[in-house]
């Protein structure tokens, strides 16, 4: 039977997950670690997401017939900056999506291109974790690196590249870069210049469905794959996962809480924000969407229990504070991107006093990141686009309390896919529609799209928390300039 993999290659690990027409069939990952050499410098070394990549197919061709897999895409963290010398090696370890180092090649563009340029070009504003601005930290601070750079790419289209050997991205991870221009799908000349650097230096450009080439024969023999498996360039992890959640139709909208929390609204139009902190990107469909991305989600509540408290997470006795809150939290931990656009914006918990509990404390973890969301919400809702209902996904969508709080908090009703796999499922569903031809493929991952439960907004918790919220947005106004 035919069989489709995506690889989901995410900050903490990569996840590879195989469908067919029977529905899931297998899922491995594998993790591996992310340093910070630095106060605010996230990196990775791409030879780990290799590695780990080869090591789920071994651990996968225990238990599924990899002869059988047709074609191969991918999920891929966004913006991270990858680059590969004159004899295809990496220069230096990659430079994550969410890296701060960026500040000063942010003002920059923001104040001096200005944010109206910017917008015309790509459709996006300066944000330290697009690629744009840490392109421009290596020229100034690694020139010998930024001189070597033959290749310069996307975390998942290296994964691509060491695959089928071709170089590519796609219009969803390209656009993320910042020298796209995401309403004509194509680079930006005028943004290439203004960094320094050659379209020879970059990919072909595909839309997310694609095939590019086929995978390596030497892979396809050392994997019993069969060497006329279609390597399909896949997505950013956003783009693909709103396929995987079926957020595919104008309006569409899905909430994803990984390491970092994310807002996705598809649209059939090209448009952007005026002010840009909320980003518009390609979708992996062939239309737009728009982003907003608070960079601490889940990661939030894993530093505070994992980290702080050093407990084993329960929610026991927390719910009993749901609403009446007294404790504040500012989820800005490694900086803030949508809306407030500061690298140095800090974490905050405030408003406890000798009676405050852990409880309180643990909450307002949760319900800050709540407000987060919300606040992008506002914007896109500004836009015109009226969102009631809201697909959500990711790991902290797997905790009950917390996606009560968020549909309360943002008035929406969430919608618990069945089979919630995310960027992996999306991927693999890529893989699927580059193999397939289109009705083939409508057919084919409509069973993938079935919603498990719905999450409705509490009528009484929805006021406690427009009382909230109101406090928790005069917070960070407030602090900014300490
Ligand atoms: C989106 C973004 C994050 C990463 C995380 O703009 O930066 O969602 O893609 O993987």
């Amino acid at each position: 039977m035919k069989k489709y993999l995506g690889v989901d290659l995410g900050t903490s690990s990569v996840k590879l997950l195989v469908i067919s027409e029977n529905g899931i069939e297998a899922t491995v990952s594998e993790d591996y670690p992310v340093s910070y050499p630095e106060a605010g410098y996230s990196e990775q070394n791409p030879a780990d997401w290799y590695n780990k990549t080869l090591l789920c197919l071994e651990k996968l061709s225990k238990d599924i017939n990899l002869s059988e897999i047709v074609s191969i895409s991918f999920s891929g963290q966004m913006h991270g900056l990858v680059m590969l010398d004159e004899n295809d090696e990496v220069i230096r370890p990659a430079i994550l999506w969410n890296d701060g180092r960026s500040t000063k090649e942010v003002k920059y563009l923001n104040e001096e291109i200005g944010i109206s340029k910017l917008l015309s070009e790509t459709g996006n504003i300066a944000f330290a974790g697009f690629t744009a601005p840490k392109l421009m930290w290596v020229k100034n601070n690694e020139p010998k690196n930024f001189a070597k750079a033959k290749k310069i790419m996307l975390p998942k289209d290296y994964l691509a590249y060491m695959l089928s050997g071709v170089f590519a991205t796609d219009t969803s991870d390209a656009a993320g870069t910042l020298y796209f221009d995401t309403k004509n799908r194509c680079w930006s000349d005028y943004m290439l210049k203004l960094i320094g650097i050659s379209e020879s230096q970059l990919p072909a450009v595909y839309e997310s469905y694609e095939a590019i080439g086929n995978i390596k024969p030497e892979l396809a023999e050392r994997f019993n794959i069969s060497k006329d498996c279609k390597i399909v360039i896949g997505a950013g992890d956003n783009a693909a996962s709103a396929v995987g959640t079926g957020t595919v139709n104008d309006g569409d909208c899905n909430i994803s809480l990984g390491t970092s929390g994310t807002i996705f609204v598809n649209s059939s139009k090209f448009a952007c924000y005026e002010k840009g902190s909320i980003h518009s990107f390609c979708s992996a469909t062939g239309e737009y969407h728009y982003l907003a991305c608070i960079l601490s989600a889940a990661s939030a509540q894993k530093w505070w229990i994992e980290d702080i408290l050093k407990a084993d997470y329960s929610t026991d006795g927390i719910e009993k504070y749901i609403g009446k809150n007294s404790v504040y939290f500012l989820p800005y931990l490694t900086g803030e991107r949508s809306p407030v656009n500061d690298a140095e914006a800090k974490a905050v918990m405030y408003g406890m006093s000798p009676a405050t509990t852990r409880e309180e404390m643990t909450l307002s973890i949760l319900e800050g990141v709540a407000f987060a969301l919300r606040q992008n919400l506002e914007i896109i809702r500004d836009l015109g686009v009226n969102i009631t209902t809201s697909k959500i996904c990711g790991g902290g969508a797997r905790n009950k309390l917390w996606l009560k709080i968020i549909a309360s908090v943002c008035n929406v009703e969430l919608l618990i896919p069945e089979k919630e796999q995310g960027g992996a499922l999306g991927a693999a569903l890529l893989a699927a529609r580059g193999a397939m031809n289109i009705n083939d493929y409508t057919a084919f991952a409509s069973q993938f799209y079935t919603v498990k439960e719905t999450v409705k907004p509490d009528k009484a918790l929805v006021s406690a928390y427009e009382k909230s919220y109101e406090k928790y947005i005069k917070l960070y106004p407030a602090l900014k300039n300490i």
